[in-house]
């Protein structure tokens, strides 16, 4: 019997490098396969009857810390991604989203971002997030700020819900691949009544196959949300 309803998935996309080194190939080569895997997991929450918004990081704000050509392959191919996705989020009516401080990239990626937003903003199927150079804590201050600026003087939990980035402040299940067990700065706001599912997959290796595994384990899962 399935309890609970998964609307809202987040996954923290992790061991691209180990899993290309345990292969003995470059760091990009697992980023590179990493981006396929990216490609058939939204696909397949486009197709989920629950899965409405598919929460994805990306590029966290510590990545910058990366050899410059490691980041350098990143921005690249999240360009190229982007181009290449176009059209399947068009025939999958997938709506994509950034979340982050994307004034950071260069003027090319940002505008790759803001054209397949502003082309895909009527999509009503899946809507995909990816965080780009995003830190939960600076969304939430800047929630905080945007409500002091809506002229708030005592700020509630809705005024912070409603000013995120995120289109839906509640995450019902987060997946962190290849074994660690950390947040990471991700969704804090979000994630207060989430379930957890840590994998020791790397993502390179992330299969839609051990997605639906998870999926039941989520379903079983008794959520009380503070309650008995
Ligand atoms: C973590 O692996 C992954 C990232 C830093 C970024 C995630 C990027 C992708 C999945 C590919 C590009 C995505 C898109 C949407 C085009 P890691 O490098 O931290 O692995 P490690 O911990 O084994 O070193």
């Amino acid at each position: 019997m399935s309890k609970n309803s998964l609307e809202h998935l987040a996954i923290i996309m992790d061991g691209n490098g180990r899993w290309a080194k345990n292969r003995g190939k470059n760091r990009t080569a697992g980023h590179k396969k990493g981006a396929e895997v990216v490609r058939d997991i939204t696909t397949f929450c486009s197709n989920h009857s629950t899965i409405k918004t598919l929460t994805l990081y990306a590029f966290s704000t510590e990545n910058w810390k990366r050899p410059k050509l490691e980041v350098e392959f990143l921005m690249k191919l999240l360009d190229n991604w982007l181009k290449n996705e176009l059209d399947s989020y068009q025939k999958n009516n997938i709506k994509f989203q950034a979340i982050g401080d994307i004034t950071k990239f260069s003027a090319k990626l940002q505008e790759r971002i803001l054209e397949t937003q502003k082309k895909t903003k009527n999509n009503m199927g899946l809507t995909q997030v990816l965080a780009l150079n995003y830190g939960s804590r600076t969304e939430i201050v800047d929630a905080v700020n945007r409500s002091i600026n809506q002229g708030k003087t005592i700020i509630t939990e809705d005024d912070i819900s409603d000013n995120l980035d995120t289109p839906y402040s509640d995450l019902d299940l987060l997946i962190r691949t290849s074994g660690e067990k950390r947040v990471s700065n991700y969704l804090l706001w979000q994630l207060s009544y989430s379930e957890f599912y840590f994998t020791n997959t790397h993502w390179p290796d992330f299969t839609t196959k051990e997605l639906k595994i998870i999926i039941e384990d989520f379903k079983n899962r008794n959520r009380r949300f503070g309650g008995v």
